[in-house]
Order: C-alpha cells, then sequence, then structure tokens
C-alpha cells in the first residue's frame, strides 16, 4: 500500500484485488466499511476487465479519460476483486487517472489499484505529499508517500452514475458540468447535492454511500459566504474584492485557481494555533465552483456537528 497522486487529489492505493491490502486501506484511514472504493486502471480496456461497460458508454468515458471522471458500472462477474472494494453493492466505481507518476505505477503493475482520498475518513481531502504525511503523523501503521508535487485538479473527480436511465451525477467534482454537458449533451441527472436529511435526498444520492457521511471537515469550524473574519478567525478571500484576507483561493478570481488551492490552503489555516475558526469568502457556483462549494457546504455542516 502507497499513498500516491494523481491529478486530482492524493490516494491511498493498494491492490484493488488483494483482500489484506483493501483491509488495510479501511483500518488506516478509518473508513466505514459500507463506503466503496474507486477502482484505478492504465486505460478504459483495463476498466472493462472490471466493469461491463458498454461501447456508447466508453465512447463517452473516452473523451474525458484519463482525468477525473468517475463512472459507476455493473460489476463484471469473473475475476475477482477483493469484495470489500465494492462493499457488496452489485456496481463498481472505475476511474483511468491522468496523473503521470499514477500512471507510470499502474502501468508498471498491470493490476487495478483501488484508492480513496489519502486522508482519514471524514477529513480534509490532501492535495500535496506533505499534507498526506501531517494528516497521518500519528498512525500507527507504516506506508510510503509518492511525492508526485502538488495535484493539478485540487478537488476530486466527478462521479457518474450510469446504471441509471438517464445517467446520474453522484458527486460534483473536477470534471465541470458545464463541461460534461457540452460534450455529452443534457443526458444525466444532476441530483441537488444538499445536506438536508438523507431520507429526502433524491435517490441518486443515496447511492453514492460516502455521500452520506460527514465530510472534509477541518479541525476548526467553518463559515462559508462570509464577507469579512469575526474575531479570531482566518478569512479564506476569493478574487480581487476580498480584501484584507488571510489567504486567498485566486487573487484574479479564477476557479480552476480556486479549487487547486482549495484543499492546501484550508490544511494551512487549520494549522495554524492562533485560529478559532476559518471564514470563507463567497465563491461562484458555476464551472468548478459548484464542486468547490459543496466541499465547502459538507465542511460546514461536519464541523458544526462535530463541535
Ligand atoms: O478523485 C478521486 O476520485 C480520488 C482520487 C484518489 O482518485 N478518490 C476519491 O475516493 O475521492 P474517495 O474514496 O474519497 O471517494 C470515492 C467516492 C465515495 O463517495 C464512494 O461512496 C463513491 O466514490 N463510490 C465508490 N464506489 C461506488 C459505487 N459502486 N457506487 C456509488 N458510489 C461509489
Ligand atoms: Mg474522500
Amino acid at each position: 500500500m502507497v499513498a500516491l497522486p494523481t491529478e486530482t487529489v492524493y490516494g491511498l492505493g493498494g491492490l484493488a484485488t488483494l483482500p489484506e491490502a483493501v483491509e488495510k486501506i479501511f483500518r488506516i484511514k478509518n473508513r466505514p466499511s459500507v463506503n466503496p472504493l474507486i477502482v484505478h486502471v492504465a486505460s478504459a480496456g483495463e476498466a472493462q476487465i472490471w466493469a461491463g461497460i458498454p461501447d456508447e458508454t466508453l465512447a463517452r468515458a473516452s473523451a474525458f479519460w484519463p482525468g477525473p471522471l468517475t463512472l459507476v458500472c455493473p460489476l463484471r462477474a469473473g475475476p475477482a476483486l477483493a469484495p470489500a472494494v465494492t462493499a457488496g453493492l452489485s456496481t463498481v466505481a472505475v476511474r483511468v487517472p491522468a496523473h503521470p507518476l499514477m500512471q507510470a505505477v499502474l502501468k508498471a503493475l498491470h493490476a487495478p489499484l483501488a484508492a480513496p482520498s489519502a486522508n482519514p475518513s471524514g477529513t480534509l481531502s490532501c492535495t500535496s505529499a506533505h499534507d498526506v504525511a501531517e494528516a497521518f503523523a500519528g498512525c500507527p501503521e507504516e506506508f510510503r508517500i509518492l511525492d508526485g508535487g502538488p495535484c493539478a485538479e485540487g478537488v476530486e473527480s466527478t462521479i457518474v452514475d450510469t446504471t441509471t436511465t438517464p445517467w446520474s451525477v453522484l458527486r460534483w467534482g473536477a470534471l465541470s458540468l458545464e463541461t460534461l454537458q457540452a460534450t455529452w449533451g443534457g443526458r444525466f441527472v444532476v441530483p441537488d447535492p444538499g445536506l438536508e436529511n438523507p431520507a429526502e435526498h433524491p435517490p441518486a444520492l443515496v447511492r453514492s454511500p460516502g455521500q452520506l457521511l460527514r465530510h472534509y471537515a477541518p479541525r476548526l469550524p467553518l463559515r462559508m459566504n462570509a464577507t469579512g473574519p469575526r474575531p479570531g478567525e482566518a478569512f479564506l478571500g476569493f478574487g480581487p474584492s476580498s480584501g484584507p484576507c488571510t489567504l486567498n483561493l485566486s487573487p484574479s478570481g479564477t476557479l480552476e485557481e480556486a479549487a487547486r488551492n482549495l484543499f492546501a490552503m484550508l490544511h494551512q489555516l487549520d494549522q495554524n494555533p492562533e485560529h478559532n475558526g476559518i471564514a470563507v469568502a463567497p465563491v461562484p457556483c458555476t464551472g468548478p465552483g459548484h464542486a468547490i462549494n459543496d466541499r465547502l457546504k459538507r465542511a460546514c455542516t461536519a464541523t458544526a456537528g462535530s463541535s
């Protein structure tokens, strides 16, 4: 098992066919066993070994693979993944990551890697080897970290469920809905990823077990859509009009840059003992802004619930 970079966030990778490796991932992350893992492969062709992917789906996927798109597909009978990878579901989530180091590892292994984000379950994702090391500083089990530099995207992959008609987006991510829509047409539904009572969630969202769990929680309480800091708070700005701030997600107001900086800056502010909270300026809800606001919303809820 090894922590390694992808273009979205760092992952904690283990052979998806090896039950001991998969068990170790769940143990180290303290991840609930009901939450399945994404299977990472070197190519779309390799994805077909594990997932039942019709040609039409493969053609659509190839517009974005390698890249930050995860497809939920029927699990293929035959060569076996460790059962814990799919948490007993009849579907499997597959992705072809683009990061050259991850690609090199996958090609050398000739095997699929189960890789959740490299952070203790429920906490901030990590976009640098340094943040992974910090996040697991107290972990009794040792593992190596491959340093591939900072992640280019900064938020996790977009997850699309292809087993529903029409397809449904289960997680907002690095691949924006505008881009998906422009390439695929409007043939999928996008449930509002609100954080209300899970019982009221549209069925599509309930099908992605991880989306219902406590998520992305910094140590400090977090407020979003803030116009400025309260006493003691760090202020995470966005754009040129944020005024004085502790850090700015993107001084020029670029959403791609903000996504790239999001987790790194939250880690940095969270580790500063001088702050008693983090206030975040409004971030527009377009393009990568959807994923940014989704992560912030979940972080607010998680810290409010855990304080
Ligand atoms: O960008 C990413 O996707 C990163 C990098 C490392 O690849 N990985 C990542 O993994 O974000 P993780 O485990 O933090 O999030 C995976 C999400 C979880 O919410 C999980 O519930 C969902 O994918 N998932 C996995 N298999 C699924 C399935 N068969 N059906 C529905 N959701 C699934
Ligand atoms: Mg995660």
